[in-house]
């Protein structure tokens, strides 16, 4: 964790990069807009990793080429809103390389999709045509992506312009493969662990030796120097009865960087059957702020604090993220059982056009909390392939208010 003298040169650098992609703007208009936003950075934590600064794995290291996209397509996507931009351009994409996993946990996301998978070529022209539309943040998830014979080959794909994630159990992850994905140019292994107890871990994921191969990746990646980030699905009693600290202080002791934290967003396998509350969800975003004034565990990602109403809110749809199925489907996010049409058969930016008039704006908060019930009846009643049907529902679920983030930059 950097010192705040540290990260204010950190902000201060960031603002002056940030300045080279908005030189349409006046200089006072780009000073109050920075200082507008200096709230929603200067209470989070950076972590320094190797000679890069880390806000959390939701941003590309700085300074890279990575994040002056990330810069740009920001300020794509605020013209979109504004209506002088055709499409937004996301700052991330979930690419699932494969549907086969050999876990079961009860919230899997991935459960409603079971397309072939492609092949080593079509994968690699697909991440071609998303870093050449300006994605900053490409993550590899499944199923479990470690099944794939070509992942290193796939990775190292990925030229600079993206920093790229690896969504994995841990299970079938070496030394020889950490070795291979840093030299193929993995910047951060995101391995699942719900849980600081074996048992409990194991029983989520439904395999016996999920726990302990979640710890060897976490060890293995470190030594190889990837930023290791731990994606977290406490249960609602580890929220409620404060478990979660002691979950954080285990992270920090295994040598994690970074833990996302998420809710079960029902979706997948909970299609339509929520399971946290609002008052859960407020207890995540206290959650965040609170541990990221600490120095003795990780820095925390909670994603319902970012993509609530006070930070950024939800982008699905493009606006800030998006992602591609196994089968080279476009969707808004993996957590929206939703497709607006195949990369290789129709072209990435026909389908983003499509999703575009679907999501014209962000939403509120995330979208598959707020909407699943509604999703679910529409997959019931209706021809999931037509996506005309699809872009006049979803444009149909609109919210009240913009997020203050995109307020403040409108
Ligand atoms: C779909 S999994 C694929 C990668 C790998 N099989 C794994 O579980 O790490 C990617 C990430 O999504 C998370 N995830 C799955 N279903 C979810 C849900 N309904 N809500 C929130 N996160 C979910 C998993 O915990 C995992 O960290
Ligand atoms: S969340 Fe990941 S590990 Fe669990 S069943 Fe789904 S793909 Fe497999």
């Amino acid at each position: 964790m950097v010192g705040w003298l540290e990260k204010l040169k950190v902000l201060l650098k960031m603002a002056k990069t940030n300045r080279r992609f908005n030189q349409d703007v006046s200089l006072k208009e780009f000073v109050r807009r920075t200082f507008l936003m200096y709230p929603f950075f200067s209470k989070e934590k950076i972590v320094k990793h190797n000679d890069e600064y880390v806000f959390s794995t939701f941003m590309p290291p700085f300074p890279s080429k990575a994040f002056d996209n990330m810069l740009i397509a920001t300020k794509t996507t605020i013209d979109f809103l504004k209506g002088t931009a055709p499409m937004p351009v996301p700052i991330s994409v979930y690419f699932s390389l494969t549907n086969k996993c050999m876990c079961n946990c009860y919230f899997c996301s991935n459960a409603l999709n079971t397309g072939q998978e492609l092949e080593t070529r079509d994968t690699i022209e697909v991440i071609k045509q998303l870093q050449d539309f300006g994605v900053s943040i490409i993550g590899f998830t499944g199923g479990e992506p470690l099944l794939r014979k070509d992942l290193a080959q796939i990775i190292a794909s990925v030229d600079e312009r993206s920093a790229t994630l690896l969504f994995t159990t841990g299970i079938g992850f070496t030394k020889d493969v950490a070795r291979s994905l840093k030299d193929a140019g993995l910047f951060s292994i995101v391995v699942s662990l719900d849980h600081y107890r074996k048992e409990e871990h194991n029983r989520i994921k439904g395999h016996s030796k999920a726990f302990d191969s979640a710890l060897a990746a976490i060890d293995y990646s470190n030594k190889v120097g990837l930023y290791v980030t731990t994606n977290t699905i406490p249960s609602i009693e580890m929220i409620r009865n404060g478990d979660i600290w002691e979950f954080l202080h285990f992270a920090e002791s295994i040598g994690v960087d970074e833990v996302r934290i998420l809710d079960p967003i029902p979706t997948g396998a909970m299609l339509g059957k929520p399971i946290f509350t609002e008052e859960d969800i407020a207890l995540l975003k206290k959650l965040h702020v609170e541990s990221n004034r600490r120095k003795d565990i990780p820095r925390v990602s909670v994603l319902s604090y970012f993509e609530g109403r006070e930070i950024t809110g939800c982008g699905a749809g493009g606006i800030r993220h998006m992602y591609v199925d196994a089968s080279g489907n476009l969707h808004p996010c993996d957590m929206v059982p939703l497709s607006f049409g195949n990369i290789l058969e129709d072209g990435l930016i026909n389908c983003m056009e499509r999703m575009a008039k679907a999501f014209p704006l962000p939403h509120e908060e995330c979208f598959m909390r707020r909407y699943s019930k509604e999703v679910a009846d529409f997959m019931k009643s209706n021809d999931t392939k037509d996506i005309e049907k699809i872009i006049s529902f979803c444009s149909s679920l609109k919210d009240e208010r913009l997020s203050k983030f995109f307020e403040r930059m409108m």
